[in-house]
C-alpha cells in the first residue's frame, strides 16, 4: 500500500486525478473500466478531471464507469441517489456515454437478485481497472460496513446507525436516510486492477491508521486491502494524523527544502 499525503484539497484531486489520467493513455482507445465511488471524498478529484476534459480536452470516450452501491428504495431520480449523485458530480460533465455508467438498480422488484446480477456483469465486462474508493469513518468501503466478509461479493447490506448518521447530512433527518443499500463487496472490490482509496479530514483518521497499519480485520472492513498488490492512499495531513509509521511520501513540501519530491515509500 502506497500513502501519498497532500497538502489540500486541491492537491487531493490532483494526485487522485493524474492516476485515472495515466490509466486512461495507458489505455489508448482500447475500453477501460474505471470504477467511481460517491460520497464527499472523490469530489475534488472528479473537479479536476472535468477540469481536465474541459480545458486539455482529456477524453474518457473509452470508460465504462460502474458505481459501487447504490441505496434500496431510492428511484434513480432521486436527488440522493448515487446515480444521480454521479451524473451531477462528474459524469454529465464528461464524454461518457451515459448508458456507459453502471449503478444497480434500488428499486428492482428483487434486490438480492439484482446484487448478484450487477457483480456478475461486472465480472462478465472484463473487471474494474482502476477503482476509486472513500473510506467511511468506522472503515467501511463502499458499504461494506463492520463484520463483513473479506471475501463478499454484490449484496444487500444493512447500514450501521454510524453511517447513517454519517450520511443524514445528505437527506432531511437521519430517519430519511435508507437503512439498506446494494453494494459491491469486499471479494469484488478486490479484484479491481488498481485500487485508489481517498479521504480527508480527522474523523476519518482512525480508519486510515487501522486500514494502512491495523491487522486485517472484519472489524475495519478496508483492511482487506493490505492483502491487495496495487493501492494508493491519497490523504490529507488530518486524515494521516494518526498513522504511526513515519516515512510516508509527503507531497507537499516546497521545491528545496528535506523531502521535496521525493520517491514515494512504496510497501
Ligand atoms: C460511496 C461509498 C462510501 C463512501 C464513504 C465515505 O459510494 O461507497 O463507502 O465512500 O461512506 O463517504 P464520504 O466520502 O462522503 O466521507
Amino acid at each position: 500500500m502506497e500513502i501519498r499525503i497532500v497538502a489540500d484539497e486541491e492537491q487531493r484531486g490532483e494526485v487522485v486525478a493524474d492516476l485515472v489520467e495515466q490509466m486512461l493513455r495507458e489505455a489508448g482507445s482500447a475500453p477501460v473500466t474505471l470504477g467511481l465511488a460517491t460520497g464527499s471524498s472523490p469530489l475534488p478529484a472528479y473537479t479536476e478531471l472535468i477540469r481536465r476534459h474541459r480545458e486539455n480536452g482529456l477524453s474518457f470516450a473509452p470508460v465504462n464507469a460502474v458505481l459501487l452501491d447504490e441505496y434500496v428504495g431510492l428511484p434513480a431520480e432521486h436527488e440522493q441517489s448515487y446515480h444521480r449523485f454521479i451524473r451531477d458530480s462528474f459524469t454529465a460533465h464528461i464524454d461518457i456515454d451515459d448508458r456507459a455508467v453502471l449503478s444497480p438498480n434500488g428499486c428492482a422488484a428483487d434486490p438480492d437478485a439484482e446484487a448478484l446480477a450487477y457483480d456478475r456483469r461486472i465480472r462478465e465486462g472484463g473487471g474494474v481497472d482502476l477503482q476509486i474508493l472513500g473510506i467511511g469513518s468506522n472503515g467501511h468501503i463502499a458499504f461494506n460496513e463492520p463484520g463483513s466478509s473479506l471475501a463478499s461479493r454484490t449484496r444487500v447490506v444493512s447500514l450501521t446507525r454510524s453511517t447513517i448518521s454519517d450520511n443524514a447530512r445528505f437527506f432531511d433527518s437521519a430517519q430519511s436516510v435508507p437503512q439498506r443499500a446494494i453494494s459491491q463487496g469486499l471479494g469484488t472490490i478486490g479484484e479491481a486492477r488498481r485500487i485508489v482509496l481517498t479521504a480527508s479530514g480527522e474523523a476519518k483518521a482512525e480508519a486510515i491508521a487501522q486500514m494502512a497499519e491495523g491487522p486485517v480485520s472484519a472489524r475495519w472492513p478496508a483492511t482487506t486491502l493490505q492483502f491487495h498488490p496495487d493501492v494508493t492512499v491519497v490523504i490529507d495531513e488530518a486524515a494521516a494524523s494518526r498513522l504511526e509509521l513515519d516515512d510516508y511520501s509527503r507531497l507537499h513540501r516546497e521545491p528545496g527544502t528535506a523531502g521535496a519530491g521525493a520517491d514515494h515509500t512504496a510497501r
